[in-house]
């Protein structure tokens, strides 16, 4: 526990579990007020109550507040929330997200069109509601969470990573755009996680678990606090000269050249 965040009023999406709900308890415990967002309304009241828990003298509040992002206007009323219980929106951390793989000739047009509401038009609604009220007051931090598979393509993941790079592109395009009237904006990078959502996946694969670990340099998958961390990083004054990049945080899984490697004999 520290003081990094001390004061700031920050909104993360997703955060009834994983990625967003591990943030949600660093951000707390670095003195943050969380909004915690999720469509699903009892994992949001979940995270506020482990935050509670683990609150001790000097960590932020935590509230919820379910909305769907893929709604612009109940996007517009979470961060209206903000100024108006808090006077400000300090740091908007547009994290919810995600798909199951499915073959692309295979796929509705239905299904496409709901992966990209969700993991592209709910991170620019989140970010543009956030740009209006941080403008005015000339700072603020937006933080996005893109994937791998917006970095490369993934078998049966194009749709999702058709969105998670047009975040990258997001990210980059509001550091720029916005950067000289104090709005720094980043993209994190998660490799595997052993998140639920991810787990739930990897168990239907045999052998999906040893597979993925031994394609991770760091030999081991990253856990949801591996993310929070760097957000906490991202988000923080240490921070302040740091916008417009995509930070993987996956063991190193995207630095690879994607050719078959073998480990030497150990000497
Ligand atoms: N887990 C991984 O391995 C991994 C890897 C790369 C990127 N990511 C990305 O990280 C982010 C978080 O993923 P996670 O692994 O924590 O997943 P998760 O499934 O554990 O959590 C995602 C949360 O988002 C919420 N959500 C879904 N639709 C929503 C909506 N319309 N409005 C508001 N909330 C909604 C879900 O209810 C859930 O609580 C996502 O953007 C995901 O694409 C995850």
């Amino acid at each position: 526990m520290g003081d990094r965040l001390a004061g700031k009023i920050t909104i993360i999406t997703g955060a009834g579990s994983g990625i967003g709900r591990a943030s949600a308890l660093r951000f707390a415990s670095e003195g943050a007020t969380v909004i915690v967002n999720d469509v699903n309304s009892s994992g949001a009241e979940e995270t506020v109550k482990l935050v509670v828990k683990a609150a001790r003298a000097g960590s932020g509040p935590a509230v919820a507040h379910p909305a769907d992002v893929t709604d612009p206007k109940q996007v517009d009323e979470l961060v209206a929330r903000a100024t108006r219980d808090y006077g400000r929106l300090d740091v908007m951390f547009n994290n919810a997200g995600g798909a199951q793989p499915e073959s692309t000739v295979e796929m509705t047009v239905e299904k496409y069109r709901s992966i990209l509401a969700l993991n592209l038009d709910g991170v620019f609604y989140g970010t543009q509601a956030a740009l209006r009220v941080m403008l005015p007051r000339k700072s603020g931090c937006i933080l996005m969470t893109t994937s791998g598979a917006g970095l490369g393509a993934v078998h049966h993941l194009a749709a999702y990573g058709m969105a998670k790079a047009g975040v990258i592109n997001l990210g980059k395009s509001v550091a720029a755009e916005y950067g000289p009237r104090g709005i720094r904006s980043n993209v994190i990078s998660p490799g595997p996680m052993g998140s639920p959502g991810f787990m739930s996946w990897l168990d239907t694969i045999e052998g999906g678990l040893e597979r993925f670990e031994a394609e991770v340099p760091v030999r081991r998958l990253g856990t949801p606090e591996d993310i929070a961390s760097t957000a906490v990083f991202l988000a923080s004054d240490e921070a302040s000269f740091v916008s417009g990049i995509v930070v993987p945080v996956d063991g190193g899984i995207s630095s690879q050249y994607p050719t078959p490697q073998f480990d030497l004999p150990d000497v």
